[in-house]
């Protein structure tokens, strides 16, 4: 499922980022860009990053 459509990012996506050592949406955002155009896609961003910080 595709999170940030500016970015073409998805969940499974933001899982891997975390999985790398991602744990704040400031840093997925230099990473991989998401939030940094429309915006729209931030709160279910922050969502699938937490549950995928929280599950390691
Ligand atoms: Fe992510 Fe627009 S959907 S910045």
């Amino acid at each position: 499922m595709i999170v940030c459509i500016c970015k073409a990012v998805s969940d499974k996506r933001i899982r891997r980022a975390a999985s790398e050592g991602v744990v704040s949406l400031r840093e997925l955002s230099r990473e991989l860009g998401v939030g940094t155009c429309c915006g729209k896609c931030v709160p279910q961003a922050r969502e699938v990053l937490s549950q995928a910080v929280e599950s390691q």
